[in-house]
């Protein structure tokens, strides 16, 4: 069997390391990649333009069986449309789904209509109508979102008026995230800790993955700037079970209700980001692909094999696996470089990446470099993942801190509090 898997980061060579634990997978092309695949047998990154017909393409020229995609523009685009009209097959939520992420005025709607607990919000096309709105808000802060596509970086959260209307002028009049930009939802603040939930779907039923916590700033007891994320523990801590409870009556099965009337019928990957609060446990957003770092922390804990969790979602069979999980703890902890998440420089040569040892629970996935002239070299922020698995949530953080520390490049940065509950 052969596989293409689409993305550059992190994820994808985790996606890639779990699916080659599969020996019916021969081979492996992963679509720009990154050095990762020098670490994989049967492993190459291709080289192709960025574009859903090169895509399919290659995945016609090359007899691929199967292709999953790891990041939303393309899903957002209709990759998986595109892909089905070609009869190729491809793990992923089709057009129609994807704008549960590529739309978050659509997705809170959606919330709104199948009674999904979400902050209550509002929705503005125009920049006056939601500034005249925020006049005449009492409550802040108060959260500004670009309801479009922004990496991560679409959300204001604002202390007062001042910021509140800064936060909409950006967005809506001075475009800083383009498109994104055109509508703006306007919500509820939502004080809490939150949780990342992610699953599989064969819009039949949805099976939720083990729970995740991301640190998304770039300091240390998250101050300073937003990141794509610096590191996540597996399972998350307060996801209690009533918390899960919680979470499976008032978003999950609401949510898969929704995608039934809808008429998405899909088969590929639900990201809920979910905020746990007094008040109850509310979705912040939905994703439709695999979270980055999430799926480093949580795949190495899934005892199936994933393909065979994708074809059983292919024959609508998802009900019937048996989901099983490593009675154990993980943590992964994020290599960035000097400057991340603001300006970075490349091609600084990495040494120890050969320090690890899979068989004691240490893991690496690549992100930000390059394999060239027999060396690796830093060409990303977030360049490197190192994962540790241990019986207690400590012992997984130390092997993830001692095999980041045994790893060298200039400027090499990282938080020192990943998984550390206060
Ligand atoms: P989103 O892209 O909607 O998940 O938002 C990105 C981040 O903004 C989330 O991970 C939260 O940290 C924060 N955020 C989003 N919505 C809210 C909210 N209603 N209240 C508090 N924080 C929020
Ligand atoms: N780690 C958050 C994300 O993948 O969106």
């Amino acid at each position: 069997m052969k596989i293409l898997i689409v993305g550059a980061g992190g994820r994808e060579h985790t996606i890639a390391w779990k699916l080659l634990k599969n020996d019916k997978i021969k081979k492996i092309y992963i679509a720009p990649g990154n050095a990762g695949s020098e670490m994989l047998e049967n492993a190459e990154n291709v080289t192709l333009e960025n574009d859903i017909n090169a895509y399919v393409r290659f995945a016609k020229e090359n007899e691929i069986d199967l292709t999953f995609v790891g990041s939303e523009e393309l899903l957002v685009k209709g990759i998986v449309d595109e892909f089905k009209k070609n009869r190729l097959k491809i793990f992923g939520p089709n057009k129609k789904a994807a704008i549960l992420e590529g739309s978050k005025a659509y997705s809170k709607n959606f919330m709104k209509k199948y009674g999904i607990k979400t902050a209550i919000y509002e929705i503005f096309n125009k920049a006056e109508n939601a500034i005249k709105f925020l006049k005449e808000y009492k409550e802040f802060p108060v959260v500004i979102k670009a309801s479009g596509l922004a990496a991560g970086k679409g959300v204001i959260i604002a202390q007062n008026l001042k910021e509140a209307v800064k936060a909409v002028e950006d967005i809506m009049v001075n475009d800083k995230f383009g498109e994104a930009g055109s509508q703006v939802v306007i919500e509820e603040f939502l004080n809490g800790v939150e949780a990342s939930i992610l699953s599989f779907t064969d819009s039949k039923v949805i099976v939720p993955l083990l729970s995740a916590k991301d640190h998304k700033k770039i300091g240390e007891n998250e101050t300073g700037l937003n990141t794509g994320g610096m590191g996540v523990i597996s399972p998350n801590p307060y996801v209690t079970n009533t918390v899960f409870n919680e979470f499976k009556e008032n978003i999950m099965e609401p949510t898969l209700k929704g995608i039934q009337a809808e008429g998405m019928d899909f088969e590929g990957v639900i990201f809920f980001g979910i905020m746990i609060t007094e008040k109850g446990v509310y979705l912040l957003e939905y994703n439709m692909r695999l979270g980055d770092p999430e799926t480093q922390a949580v795949l190495p804990l899934l005892e199936n094999d994933l393909l065979e969790l994708i074809e059983s979602s292919f024959d609508k069979k998802l009900s019937e696996v048996n989901v099983r999980w490593k009675e154990l703890h993980s943590c992964c902890v994020v290599g960035v470089a000097e400057g991340y998440p603001e300006n970075y420089k490349k091609g600084d040569i990495i040494t120890g990446l050969d320090n690890f040892d899979e068989n004691n629970n240490e893991l690496l996935f690549i992100a930000g470099a390059k394999y060239e002239n027999n060396q690796f070299l830093t060409n990303g922020g977030r360049v490197l993942n190192t994962v540790g698995i241990g019986t207690t949530p400590n012992e997984a953080r130390e092997k993830a801190y001692n095999l980041l520390n045994k790893i060298n490049f200039n400027g090499k940065y990282f938080r020192k509090d990943i998984g550390e509950i206060k």
